[in-house]
């Protein structure tokens, strides 16, 4: 998991993984002029925004095509070099800029080279009264040659229960060609999933989540156990989230310090293998967090009054003074609403202090190093 912008990271990448990337899947602001902020508070009613509890997000915001095309096209040169020679870019666009972005992907890969157009469809509500609402994304798929990775037998779908009917009634249907109704299909390049509500157990509150379902179709077809993918937009973390689950390994990249939080709080609460968090940033550490915590019985404990206002905190507690090492971690989720208030010093070792870093709901980050006691 890295925090930066992700130009310079790829750049740094290229040196260990060119060419070496199975799968990208990436999704970058689409160009609609908004900024997307994220929310903190716990199921809030779309009807009533003014109560809604808000966090930074990102911004989406150009001064004109030019300028937004001008940011995509190093970036996907980039991610063309990092990807391998079976691998796939999945770019996922809408109407805003998925016209200009297949022309340049054109350039990049070749026209022949484009594998599908998918069309993801989905419902929710829209103020448009005067167009038909816009309800799906579009997904370029590139590859760079002949010899990528498809697995079709990974992503077959049952067919249509009326399909099975009237294989059933008549073997002349389908112009003689029988398929394997018992194995399923090939699923058609539109796909359904509905969008990531309020209600859903894997929304996160960041904005524009997309459903781990689509990640999982797009992995499993694309990649393969211990395969690299790797989504240098990767917001809350949607990637990164189904890659580990479904046994690849990852690299996620983003610029916003609230979706690399969220991301790794994320993976944290699914408990994913140990991962490392890097960032290309100056580290935001505000406000000390000596206050907030003290040390009692071989446990670190936080000051119940701050307890509230922090959303995740973890500690490192044999701090080296350069990488953070997160031995124990507590965040807020859906079901426990409250951080827990202790965390386990084991792991101590003689003459290294503890680091505590605390993220406050508003994406706040403030870190203490505390001298070890002996005892
Ligand atoms: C559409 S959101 C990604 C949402 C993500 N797919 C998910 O499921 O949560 C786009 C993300 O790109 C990030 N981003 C924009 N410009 C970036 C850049 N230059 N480098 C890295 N990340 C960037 C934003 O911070 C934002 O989190």
């Amino acid at each position: 998991m890295i925090l930066g912008d992700n130009l310079a990271v790829m750049v740094s990448l290229l040196e260990e993984y060119e060419n070496r990337v199975n799968l990208i899947y990436v999704d970058p602001p689409f160009f609609t002029n908004r900024h997307y902020a994220a929310r903190v508070g716990k199921g809030e009613d779309s009807r009533r925004p003014q109560e809604w509890q808000l966090a930074e997000g990102y911004p989406d915001h150009w001064v004109d095509l030019d300028a937004y095309l001008d940011m995509l096209y190093p970036r996907l040169k980039l991610m063309h070099r990092l990807l391998a020679e079976d691998g796939t870019l999945y770019l996922h666009l809408d109407w805003h800029a998925d016209a200009y972005a297949r022309l340049l992907l054109d350039e990049i890969f070749g026209p022949d080279n484009l594998l599908n157009e998918i069309i993801w469809v989905y419902h929710g509500p829209s103020p448009i009264r005067s167009a038909f609402n816009r309800k799906h994304d579009t997904i370029l798929a590139y590859v760079k040659g002949e010899r990528y990775t498809f697995n079709a037998d990974a992503v077959r779908q049952p067919y249509d229960p009326n399909t099975v009917k009237t294989f059933a009634a008549s073997t002349k249907a389908g112009f003689g060609k029988i398929p394997d109704l018992e194995r399923g299909k090939v699923p058609e390049d539109w796909w359904y999933f509905p969008v990531v509500a309020r209600l859903h157990s894997e929304r996160t509150g960041y904005p524009t989540q997309k459903p781990q379902a689509l990640l999982e179709r797009i992995i499993l077809a694309s990649s393969n156990p211990g395969d690299l993918v790797a989504d240098f937009f990767s917001g809350s973390g949607t990637t990164a989230v189904v890659a580990q689950h479904l046994q690849r390994r990852f690299i996620a990249v983003d610029a916003a310090w609230r979706a690399a939080h969220t991301a790794r709080s994320r993976l944290v609460q699914v408990g994913a293998a140990p991962f490392s968090f890097e960032s290309s940033l100056p580290a935001p550490f505000p406000a000390p967090a000596e206050a907030a915590v003290q040390i009692e019985e071989g446990e670190l404990v936080l000051n119940p009054q701050v307890q509230a206002g922090v959303d995740y905190w973890e500690i490192d507690p044999a701090w080296d003074g350069s990488v953070f090492r997160s031995a124990s971690q507590s965040l807020r989720t859906r079901r426990s609403p409250q951080v827990s208030c202790r965390l386990s010093l084991s792991g101590q070792v003689p003459g290294k202090p503890i680091c505590v870093r605390l993220v406050g709901v508003d994406g706040s980050l403030s870190q203490a190093v505390i001298s070890r006691v002996d005892q």
